[in-house]
């Protein structure tokens, strides 16, 4: 998939030009303190909630494209939007933040592609550090169509995951964007360690 491509021609079907509302709801609930990464953050919406939220957040998207449109979308906090690959992610990110918010990175990827999300996320994330995600599990694929976004089981992602990670969170939404309501799951894991 060519995101920059998408990018520049605006067929960004996934974005929904809002913060995720489970995303909103948690942390809401969750008071939580550091720096924060959302990666794969295209238009930055969950960078901006992570930053209402008082985290010290930045987001990170391989698209140029996607990262100019979030700094022009949130100019108070373009400084925030960064160039780059989850999977070699800049030096100054590495083992740098204490917390992960995920939001439709994931789903955006092959499954092929699946462990080096993990390793890109395990560079990131300092040891104790907390990926929370919402996950989208069920993406309604039709006959024949495989994504994105990609079909991503609850039991990929538990084994994804299965070393180095506990659970500290999992349950089903009841609040999200209209289409996607019962098709997410909210999980977040503790990295082990630290
Ligand atoms: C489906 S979009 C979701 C964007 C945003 N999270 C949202 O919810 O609107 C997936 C995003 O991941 C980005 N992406 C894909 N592979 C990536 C990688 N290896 N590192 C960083 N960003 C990546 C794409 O450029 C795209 O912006």
């Amino acid at each position: 998939m060519d995101w920059e491509e998408m990018y520049r021609k605006g067929e960004i079907f996934w974005d929904k030009g809002a913060p995720s509302p489970p995303m909103r709801e948690y942390l809401g609930r969750h008071p939580l303190r550091g720096r924060a990464l959302v990666p794969g953050c295209g238009h930055g919406h969950e960078v901006a909630l992570a930053v209402e939220f008082g985290l010290d957040a930045l987001g990170l998207d391989i698209a140029p494209t996607g990262v100019a449109e979030a700094r022009a979308l949130y100019p108070k906090i373009a400084e925030r939007f960064v160039v780059g690959n989850l999977f070699d992610p800049p030096q100054a990110m590495r083992g740098a933040f204490d917390i992960v918010l995920e939001h439709t990175c994931m789903s955006a990827l092959p499954p092929a592609l699946r462990g080096d999300y993990r390793r890109g996320i395990d560079r990131v994330l300092k040891p104790g550090g907390l990926l929370i995600g919402v996950w989208f599990i069920n993406p309604n694929l039709g006959p024949g169509e495989e994504g994105p976004p990609f079909r991503l089981g609850v039991e990929d992602l538990t084994a994804l995951f299965a070393d180095g990670y506990e659970i500290v969170a999992d349950y089903v939404p009841e609040v999200g964007f209209e289409s996607r309501v019962g098709r997410e799951r909210v999980r977040g894991m503790r990295r082990l360690g630290g």
